[in-house]
């Protein structure tokens, strides 16, 4: 029976970069759904330009619109060693609808951890947050900067992008739907006995230890 994660927490709190490097480790495929939603909008479907105007706004996509994303996205032929969810659920919605997808596929929630990061904490991750503008590899003005100045460690592009979504202000709402819509997922799996919760505010590396040491 192959298994699913699930990393929760607020914007900017490492979800994505402690997923690529869990899922890496583990050897299960990192599934995130802002990634997924971003790459539908680039592409232009209806769904990718409806869900664009609600991410650029710092607003959460319908949940019936995501649950069917995921559930495709599963059922693709890479997930065979497990998946770990790097932004879904989000809501109470999505945290049932999860249990019958994997239920379905005889699949099973071995892990939910919190990356608990303070909020004053965010603002700083973010808004210093950059990206490969080729390959996408994640970066940050001050805690993970490419070893040679504006050259990508992964491919050497020299070209580098930011998130529309990364103003203050957006980020300001992103946390407040992260408080508001996504904090009664957490009393959820407490009551299942699935949930952890490691601190996020430290350096990378303890934070991947302290994840490693969770899903043992
Ligand atoms: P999504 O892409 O999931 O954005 P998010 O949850 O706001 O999270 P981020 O990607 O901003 O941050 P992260 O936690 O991955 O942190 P990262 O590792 O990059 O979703 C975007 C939008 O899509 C949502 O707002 C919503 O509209 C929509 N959406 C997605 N899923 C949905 C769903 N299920 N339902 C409905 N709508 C959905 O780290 C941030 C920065 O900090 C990086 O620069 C990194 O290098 C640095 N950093 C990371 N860890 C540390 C550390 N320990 N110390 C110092 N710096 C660090």
């Amino acid at each position: 029976m192959s298994r699913a994660i699930v990393l929760v927490g607020p914007p900017g709190s490492g979800k994505g970069t402690q997923a690529g490097r869990l899922a890496g480790r583990l050897g299960m495929v990192q599934v995130s759904t802002g990634d997924m939603l971003r790459a539908a909008a680039r592409a232009g479907t209806d769904k990718g330009l409806k869900a664009k105007a609600l991410i650029d706004s710092g607003q959460l996509v319908p949940d019936e619109m995501i649950i069917d994303m995921l559930a495709d996205r599963i059922d693709e032929p890479d997930t065979g060693n497990g998946v770990i969810l790097d932004g879904f659920p989000r809501t109470l919605p999505q945290a049932h609808a999860l249990d019958a997808l994997l239920d379905e596929r005889e699949m099973s929630l071995s892990n939910v951890i919190e990356i608990a990061v303070p909020d004053e904490l965010i603002v700083e991750r973010i808004t210093g947050r950059f990206a490969c503008a080729s390959c996408g590899a994640n970066y940050h003005e001050v805690y993970k900067k490419p070893a040679r100045d504006g050259v990508c460690d992964a491919c050497g592009a020299t070209e580098f992008t930011k998130r529309k979504d990364d103003t203050v202000e957006t980020v300001m709402r992103r946390i407040n739907s992260y408080h508001d819509q996504t904090g009664p997922v957490l009393p959820y799996y407490s009551e299942k006995g699935l949930l952890a919760s490691v601190n996020g505010a430290r350096p990378i590396d303890e934070v991947t230890a302290a994840l490693e040491r969770a899903v043992e």
